[in-house]
């Protein structure tokens, strides 16, 4: 009996699909089909399939055409299968010619011709596009505008760098947007904010969305009223390492968790046209806080130095909770090592600087032989996958659960207390 296998996403499964099956089919007497997992995909900066694992599972064996059906989930899988299960042909499109010439130790490898005009990409492209608006800093428009390349359904469909434009010049800027990303100073967020969702516009809004929990609690109103999607923009929030870190520390790895100490800074200029400290790094570092504790604190205590003009060189704060405490150091005026520590009963949790990009993790343990290292595949610096987060959650109408609403209007009030100088000049 010859046995064949081949591998893909089968993304909605398409005459392409099937071509390929068929004609793999036809090479031997039993095929092996391999869908590629979620996470895989990902590792792999396929980041844009549709369907679930299960679904495209379910497509391919609609089909007929496999005798036994497995997951791929890891790079260098293809050995371990063909091995395992005493394969013969291993065969795949010609999009892949030449990439798979190593497995030929292994068995014979085939390269089918692909099927012309239709993919996955394009299907998932033709279906209606979201056009995004981008406004502000050009540092993260700039950053935004790059990275919505990646992601199938989203077009730029205009930017703007200027960060104080007013109601009309913002409406007009709007005209020729469905939804828009704002990251102008946040001392216009608000307005800015207010005047896309009344727009009709959904939104993502750089943290802190407003200066105030009142507004930010009219903002999340207005998008109620007008069905828009008002989702905050913290990109940290959307990376897979700090995605598996929470469920791992959610899961008991480490015990109960009884500290967690953010750092994030950086020496740049400020003035009152640049973000100051607490806006550009506070709801970052506060981000794992609210996450891992929540945001029903008792107390905290805001520790600043502030300039000659002004400026928020460095801010310290301490947050207690009824059973744990914690800390974040945010400063565009001070430097530090950008790690996050996360303290429990049993270990601890350590992301070397910088954390809030970070692709990498240690659990660490009293044994040092018990430690274990976790990495994750991290493209864009995470703003590709809250494009997609943010595109998805237009098209399904339903909340994202990655950014909780809870720790943006927590975010809101501690900016709140901090304007409001309820805190400690150091
Ligand atoms: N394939 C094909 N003809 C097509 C599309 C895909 O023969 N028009 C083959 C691929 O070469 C591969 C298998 O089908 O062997 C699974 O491909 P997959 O990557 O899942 O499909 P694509 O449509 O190429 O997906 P995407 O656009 O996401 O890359």
């Amino acid at each position: 009996m010859i046995k064949v296998i081949t591998y893909g996403t089968f993304d909605l499964l398409h005459r392409g699909h099937i071509r390929l099956l068929e004609r793999a089919r036809a090479l031997g007497d039993y095929l092996v089909v391999g869908v590629t997992s979620d996470d895989y995909d990902k590792t792999r900066g396929k980041i844009n399939v549709r369907q679930s694992l299960m679904e495209r599972i379910e497509a391919v064996r609609a089909t007929g055409l496999a005798d036994e059906i497995i997951i791929e989930e890891y790079e260098g899988q293809k050995i371990d299968d063909i091995r395992r299960y005493e394969i013969d042909i291993f065969t795949v499109g010609s999009d892949w010619f030449g990439q798979f010439d190593y497995l030929n130790d292994y068995c014979k490898v085939i390269y089918l011709e692909r099927t012309e005009g239709v993919s996955s990409s394009d299907i998932r492209a033709e279906q209606r596009k979201i056009r995004l608006g981008c406004v502000g800093a050009a540092l993260l428009v700039d950053k935004f505008a790059h990275e919505s390349k990646y992601v199938n359904g989203l077009e730029i469909s205009d930017v703007s760098l200027r960060n104080d434009m007013d109601k009309q010049e913002l409406e007009r800027f709007l005209s020729a947007s469905d939804a828009v990303y704002i990251a102008s100073l946040p001392k216009y967020h608000y307005e800015h904010v207010k005047t896309a969702l009344q727009a009709d516009k959904h939104v993502l809004c750089e943290s802190p969305m407003a200066l105030s929990v009142a507004q930010y609690k009219e903002l999340l109103e207005i998008a109620a009223d007008r069905n828009c999607i008002l989702m905050d923009s913290c990109k940290t929030a959307f990376s897979t390492a700090y995605a598996r870190l929470l469920l791992l520390i959610k899961a008991g790895k480490i015990g109960d968790v009884f500290a967690v100490d953010a750092t994030c800074t950086s020496i740049r200029e400020m003035n009152e046209d640049t973000w100051n400290s607490i806006c550009e790094w506070g709801p970052t570092a506060m981000l794992p806080v609210f996450d891992i504790l929540g945001t029903a604190y008792l107390n905290k205590t805001i520790y600043t130095h502030f300039d000659e003009d002004g400026n928020d060189l460095f801010t310290k704060i301490d947050f207690c909770y009824p059973h744990a405490v914690a800390s974040i150091k945010v400063g565009k005026g001070v430097k530090s090592e950008g790690e996050l520590i996360v303290s429990g009963t049993k270990g601890y949790v350590y992301v070397p600087a910088p954390w809030w990009k970070t692709d990498y993790f240690e659990v660490r343990y009293e044994n040092p032989a018990d430690n274990k290292r976790y990495y994750y595949q991290l493209e864009g610096e995470g703003i590709r996958y809250e494009l997609l987060a943010f595109k998805k959650t237009i098209e399904n109408q339903k909340k994202n659960f990655c950014m909780a609403e809870r720790n943006s209007e927590a975010f809101c009030k501690v900016i709140e207390d901090f304007y409001a100088d309820k805190l400690i000049k150091i």
